[in-house]
């Protein structure tokens, strides 16, 4: 009889070329480069190319890869109205996930999985995640969409459609880090949708879809928000210590600490950390900062020994925060990232595909009789 592995922990259940993690020395590479390298010097649509390619681009190709990029920044017709047709009360991931969903609807091929077609769809629905976000959060406050630029880039593109104003440079960058830090991750959970659903042969929009799903929990991308929640409950940083304990004395869990596989500092984390502080300060928000620098305080010192420390969520909140996003929209910029690491694991998953079909470890009755209705 099979025994069941809860949570599939520790089972290794495909093959990847595009990210590597050492959870006990905190280690996080794509396609074999440091994540810090990435943050610092690199940039999305680059840091896109080489988990789409295996490899980084010569300046002629990613040239092409931007201007292709770019070109599919517009919606396709009708879809502003569909966003129109939403409730303005409605969460931004559910949005987001219908949203994406609805794309195949625009697609005169939705199902064609050949190689090039992948990738096809995998770039429409990123180069348009930034509009249909920016466009649905437009629509709710009452504001007309904001036309896309093709002379900017994706995180540029994406604030400017969103303010109606260009950022500065400085935010502009910081927002493309955060692309970056967020672009890929193993077999995380989400991902693992996307492969699971790919693995049918079903369709790349509902691959994005499952994985739009289950990005949103609180135990995954749905963390950061409840981050910002958190430091809103706390009214000061002298107030974060008592805050936590008490939490941790009821068996809480605290937002953006834990990982399932790091059990070290998540290097994601690292360098969030150090974004957090510099936009904190730019931006008048050093008391926010302060409060998460407290609340990590009593987590190290209370749950190090047990390998939790702050994971990918937990500067990334203070820092959408600075950028100025609202609560809500932080999970969408998550989501509006990882597009980028779902469709490379789809594309890596047809590549070579194996049906997903584990086993399930019966634990019910056997030989049971049928007893009609009425006898019941
Ligand atoms: N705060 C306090 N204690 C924690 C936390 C936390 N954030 N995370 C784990 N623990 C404790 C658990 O209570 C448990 O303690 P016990 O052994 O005494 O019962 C132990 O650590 C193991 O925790 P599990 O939940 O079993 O570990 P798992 O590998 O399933 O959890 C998870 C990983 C879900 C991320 C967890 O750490 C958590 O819920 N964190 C808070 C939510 C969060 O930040 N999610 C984002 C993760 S990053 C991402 O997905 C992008």
């Amino acid at each position: 009889m099979p025994t069941a592995h809860k949570g599939l922990e520790g089972i290794v259940a495909a093959q990847t070329r595009l990210s590597f993690i050492d959870g006990e020395k905190g280690v996080l590479e794509y396609v074999g480069i440091d994540i810090d390298a990435l943050a610092r010097l690199s940039t999305f649509e680059e840091t896109t190319y080489l988990l789409w390619n295996g490899r980084l681009p010569t300046r002629d190709e990613l040239g092409v890869f931007t201007a292709d990029l770019r070109s599919r920044y517009a919606l396709p017709a009708g879809v502003h109205q569909r966003i129109a047709s939403l409730p303005r009360g409605a969460q931004p991931m559910h949005v987001l996930r219908t949203l994406v969903s609805s794309l195949a609807l625009d697609d005169p091929s939705p199902n064609s999985n050949d190689a090039a077609s992948a990738r096809q769809k995998s770039m429409d629905v990123l180069a348009r995640m930034p509009a249909l976000i920016a466009a649905f959060d437009r629509s709710r406050r009452g504001l007309a969409a904001v036309a896309p630029r093709a002379d900017l880039s994706f995180a540029a593109n994406f604030l400017t459609m969103l303010n109606g104003a260009e950022p500065t440079p400085t935010m502009a960058r910081a927002f493309d880090a955060c692309m970056i830090l967020h672009a890929d991750h193993g077999l995380n959970n989400s991902t693992f949708a996307a492969r699971v659903v790919i693995s049918t042969l079903s369709d790349v929009y509902s691959a994005l879809t499952a994985a739009l799903g289950s990005l949103r929990g609180p135990l995954h991308g749905g963390a950061n928000e409840d981050v910002m929640r958190m430091l809103g409950e706390i009214p000061s940083v002298e107030a974060a210590e008592g805050y936590v304990r008490q939490k941790l004395e009821g068996k809480a869990k605290i937002a953006g600490f834990g990982h399932r596989v790091y059990k070290a500092y998540d290097p994601r984390a690292t360098y969030l950390k150090t974004l957090a502080k510099q936009l904190a300060t730019d931006t008048g928000n050093m008391g926010l900062y302060e409060k998460s620098q407290a609340i990590e305080g009593v987590m190290l010192r209370e749950k190090a020994a047990k390998g939790i420390y702050p994971n990918v969520d937990f500067y990334s909140a203070t820092t959408y925060h600075c950028i100025g996003l609202a609560l809500d929209l932080f999970t969408p910029m998550f989501a509006m990232s990882r597009i980028a690491g779902w469709a490379g694991h789809v594309i890596e998953q047809l590549a070579d595909n194996r049906l997903y079909r584990p086993d399930a470890e019966y634990t019910g009755p056997h030989a049971v009789a049928y007893r009609p209705i009425a006898e019941r």
